[in-house]
């Protein structure tokens, strides 16, 4: 799960994270009051989870609480790269001298940790990281340690901050070490942590992305999930218990197993790339295929208006395609009027005849029962394109 910079912010605070005060405003209007409070300038920021806000047009300088309240009026409701910004944080103005950059994130391929730092940090870090690599130094982190002082301080020194400022910083990245290994997080990210004029060190914009396999052992991590982003039928999906990803396109597929499912998205895609169409889902009904799952997956795909043909895609292996079979038919029943769109089944494993059989007996108007795999993806595909 990916944390707003606001959320990210209060998880900093909670582990002394320096940072600066924050207010989240939902109106103008509230952003007005917000700057009133916070007192002196503000920054008006987008909270969005995207990068590249500032760019964008998402942060904006308020001197006074009228210009706070017009940065935000024309902030809510901006559009950046896809995402509509419902909220914006009104942070106190900091004085900045230096732009340095951190981040810590989970190296699958060493199985480790690693650190990115500079000290030149600031908006334009990702041209820096393409033009001047060197200047970004990246630090191995054993994950069994974290980020101890002697690993800050290694950090601090490949990263070549002056010895003035290199103790505060080193602090910083302790304490971001903790916001990662405390909150079971993959990744911390801090662009810009500054210095300022009064030579303190702050981290002014946070990006989190918390660990959703280690939720449990985080109930405190639930508030956080950001119900508005969550695409209404994933969500349902979820409810349900079923394992079900939208994507964009026409082609509804359910399958039994991750890997038939995720062969049946190839099949379906090249079936669909002359015709223009697409799979529209990933939906796994796992190894029990119930009528009452089938029925569930179904109503999940039938709800999306983009979908306009459906693909089931099941190999009886301990559940034998009667069983599913009879799903297929008893979660017609159960959808009765709600089942609008052609439905291609293409049964095999474990008595494949007779599943077949039933599906043809129900003469259902909707469904057709096709032998193969190749073949019943180009029947989708041409039902959706149609
Ligand atoms: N509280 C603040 N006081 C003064 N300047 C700020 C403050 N917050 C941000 N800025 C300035 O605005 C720039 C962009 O802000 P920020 O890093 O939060 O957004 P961004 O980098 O554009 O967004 P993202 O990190 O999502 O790409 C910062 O590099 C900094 O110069
Ligand atoms: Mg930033």
């Amino acid at each position: 799960m990916d944390l707003y910079e606001y959320q990210a912010r209060d998880l900093f605070e909670r582990h002394g994270v320096p940072v600066l005060e924050g207010i989240v405003a939902t109106t103008p209007a509230d952003a007005r009051a917000a700057a009133a409070k916070i007192g002196g300038t503000v920054v008006v920021k987008a909270q969005v989870k995207v990068g590249g806000r500032g760019k964008a047009g998402g942060v904006k300088l308020a001197h006074t609480p009228e210009e706070a309240e017009a940065a935000a009026a024309a902030i809510l409701g901006m559009d950046i790269k896809g995402h509509t910004v419902r909220r914006v944080m009104i942070a106190a103005g900091a004085r900045i001298e230096d732009e340095y950059y951190f981040s810590l994130l989970l190296d699958r391929s060493t199985r480790r940790y690693l650190a990115m730092c500079s000290v030149e940090g600031g908006v334009e870090i990702e041209v820096l990281a393409v033009e001047r690599p060197e200047s970004l130094a990246k630090v191995d982190v054993d994950p069994r340690v974290g980020i101890d002082a002697a690993k800050a301080a290694e950090i601090v020194a490949a990263a070549g901050f002056a010895p003035g400022v290199a103790g505060a910083v080193a602090d910083a990245l302790v304490r971001l070490g903790e916001v990662y290994t405390r909150e079971d997080a993959t990744l911390v990210e801090v662009n810009p942590l500054v210095r300022t004029a009064d030579g303190a060190i702050i981290a002014l914009d946070g990006k989190v992305t918390l660990d959703d396999n280690a939720r449990f052992r985080h109930p405190d991590h639930e508030s956080l999930a950001d119900i508005d982003a969550t695409d209404p039928l994933e969500r349902l999906a979820g409810e349900k218990g079923l394992n079900y990803v939208k994507l964009d396109g026409e082609v509804g597929i359910i399958g039994n197993g991750a890997g038939l499912v995720m062969s049946t998205l190839d099949v379906v895609a090249l079936a669909g790339k002359d015709l223009g169409v697409k799979p529209a889902n990933f939906l796994d009904i796992g190894g029990g295929a119930s009528a009452q799952v089938m029925a569930d997956g179904l109503e999940i795909i039938l709800g999306d208006a983009q979908v306009k043909s459906v693909f089931v895609n099941v190999f009886g292996g301990i559940t034998s395609c009667v069983e599913v079979a009879r799903g297929i038919v008893a979660a017609l029943e159960i959808l009765g009027d709600h089942a609008t769109k052609p439905i291609v089944v293409r049964l095999d494993g474990n008595s494949v005849v007779e599943g077949r059989e039933i599906l043809t007996a129900a003469k259902h108007p909707l469904v057709t029962v096709v032998d193969t795999m190749d073949a019943a993806a180009a029947r989708a595909a041409e039902l959706a394109a149609a």
